[in-house]
């Protein structure tokens, strides 16, 4: 059970690298766009971390509170996509402030995962 859930820990790392890793892409071209590949990242990190927010292979309590923060930060996240992509494809390009919320916000997850006990 350990095994198993230090695996989907993992899954859960690789969408939050795939999520992020796009929007670095995007950021470093210059380009400011959203792409279907954060929001796949982002599908990963929610499906691995609403199994992860189950108490199963642990011997410890889970931080509800910090999970809770954690998924509106997501969701907020994922909205920023939605709405971001919609106006891509009705103007050609997104808001800046919305895309370059969206790496910040998910650095913001990862420091939140690690450093909040
Ligand atoms: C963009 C969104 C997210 C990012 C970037 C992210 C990032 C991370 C990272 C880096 C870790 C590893 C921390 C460590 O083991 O010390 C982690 C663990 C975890 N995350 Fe997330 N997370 C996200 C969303 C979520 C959501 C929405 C949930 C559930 C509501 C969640 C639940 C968990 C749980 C339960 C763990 C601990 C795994 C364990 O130790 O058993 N995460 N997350």
């Amino acid at each position: 059970m350990e095994i198993l859930r230090h695996v989907v820990v993992v899954i859960h790392l690789v969408g939050f690298a795939v999520l992020f890793g796009a929007w670095v892409v995007e950021a470093v071209g210059r380009r400011v766009q959203v792409t279907r590949l954060m929001s796949y990242g982002l599908l990963i990190s929610l499906v691995a971390g609403l199994i992860l927010a189950a108490p199963w292979g642990i011997e410890y309590e889970l931080n509800y509170t910090k999970l809770g923060v954690k998924l509106v930060v997501l969701i907020v996240i994922g909205a920023l996509l939605g709405i971001g992509s919609a106006r891509q494809k009705r103007t050609g390009s997104v808001p800046p402030v919305l895309f370059w919320l969206i790496g910040p916000l998910t650095l913001l997850n990862a420091a939140i995962a690690v450093i909040w006990r």
